[in-house]
């Protein structure tokens, strides 16, 4: 038993410079967690609430009301209770906000205090974070998915799919998967140089160039892997997250300038897949679009991972519907689109035992705060995404990757459950 005595919120602001929580959790030997809370620009329609002030400071996008809640009504309830049992604190919070979608307390300031409840609990352990979530045994890095070009709502340029990934996952530890990356993202840089195109870099850090169609984002990319000496489909693969809900308006989408039904984003797609070393689709198609779901993962669902974001939002109930339905076979892992630490172990708990994989993921608004590489090890987590291997707040949950790998050692399992599905 280690009593919690002390919860704190604090303003901070994010990678957008939007404010944000971080939260402080004390206990009764001293041991202290920080923890800071994401926030996404594409979100999910169903997602759970994030709090904010609605009134003239920072836009409306302040968020003091939620840090009241944190300090006044949870506060209270959990002082005195054990760090160590994190269910029990989660409940209490999930009963105490009594809606489905966290938007008496939001879900802000709820996440907040329960990753830094996980945290100050594995300082009184004297153990890392990955540890306590996940157990002693947990040795296996995730393989990144590094956002380098960026469109969609996460950038200024007229690209309609949100995120052009690259997968190295053909190397023998993290650290060389890293070491990669990083020169293939500035190999790209300089072929946009070259090209004259812009170098600024949208949300999560990736290029975002104006270019005539979404395939020319992944033609540079291909030309980029290629120039820095890394074979393409052997040692780098490709991904992308459409993130399609925002492109997709009254059951039709909005799809380089033309309007379109779900059967061609389908045949799109395919021809992408025989064409490139795509390994995964996220988001693919509206989170509404049930039907166009079940098509696509009935024709791709043994080729490729197909991932769903917005249709799932890291929800048991949401999850357990595509299940049933044939909708996706992998689903994206946002803690705060849920908004604890228990619920979204619960999630991951479920699609591990449908068979369906799961990606942690941050969100485009960030902090340097990198709890999901702790979260990716603790979960024995195939796959995280974290944007490039660039600005501060993204190469923090690789970096800490990098710390844990040596920690754990490098471990021949890297990348290999995805010999399973190479294509
Ligand atoms: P978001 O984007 O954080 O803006 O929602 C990330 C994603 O769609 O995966
Ligand atoms: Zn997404």
């Amino acid at each position: 038993m280690e009593e919690i005595i002390e919860v704190k919120g604090r303003e901070i602001l994010d990678s957008r410079g939007d404010p944000t929580i971080e939260v402080e959790v004390k206990t009764i030997s001293g041991s202290i967690g920080v923890a800071c809370v994401p926030s996404g620009a594409s979100t999910g329609k169903f997602e759970a609430l994030e709090l904010r002030d609605n009134d003239e400071r920072f836009y409306g996008k302040g968020v003091l009301k939620a840090i009241k809640n944190i300090e006044l009504i949870i506060a209270p309830e959990i002082l005195g209770l054990d760090v160590l049992n994190q269910e029990e604190i989660d409940r209490r919070m999930i009963e105490l906000d009594g809606t489905k979608n966290k938007s008496n307390l939001g879900a802000n300031a709820i996440l907040g205090v329960s990753l830094a409840v996980s945290r100050a609990a594995s300082h009184f352990l004297d153990i890392p974070l990955y540890k306590y979530i996940g157990g002693f045994f947990t040795d296996t890095l995730p393989v990144p998915f590094l956002n380098i070009i960026n469109g969609g709502k996460h950038a200024e340029n007229n690209l309609d799919i949100q995120e052009f990934m690259i997968v190295p996952f053909g190397f023998n530890s993290f650290k060389d998967a890293i070491r990669a990356s990083s020169e293939i993202y500035h190999t790209l840089k300089n072929i946009l140089k070259k090209k004259e195109l812009t170098l600024g870099v949208g949300d999560e850090g990736g290029f975002s160039p104006n270019l005539e169609n979404n395939e020319e984002a992944l033609k540079l990319i291909v030309e980029a892997v290629d120039e820095a000496n890394y074979k393409l489909g052997k040692e780098i693969f490709l991904a992308l997250d459409s993130a399609a809900s925002s492109f997709h308006k009254d059951g039709k989408y909005f799809f380089e300038g033309k309007e379109v039904g779900s059967s061609f984003m389908i045949d799109y797609y395919e021809k992408l897949i025989d064409k490139y070393p795509i390994i995964s689709l996220e988001d693919p198609l509206s989170e509404d679009d049930y039907e166009g779901w079940k098509d696509l993962t009935k024709k791709l669902k043994d080729k490729i991972f197909i991932i769903g974001d917005d249709i799932f939002v890291t929800n048991k109930e949401k999850l357990i519907f595509g299940i049933e339905n044939g909708i996706a076979n992998s689903i994206l892992i946002k803690v705060n689109q849920i908004g604890t630490l228990s619920e979204t172990l619960e999630v991951i708990k479920i699609a591990k035992m449908n068979g369906y994989n799961y990606m942690i993921s941050h969100r485009s608004g960030e902090t340097i705060d990198s709890y999901i590489s702790d979260l990716a090890v603790g979960t024995s987590s195939l796959m995280i995404k974290a944007g490039a291997p660039s600005r501060g707040e993204r190469v923090s949950k690789y970096n800490r990757l990098i710390q844990i790998e040596e920690e754990v050692g490098e471990n021949k399992r890297f990348g290999s459950e995805f010999l399973r599905i190479k294509r």
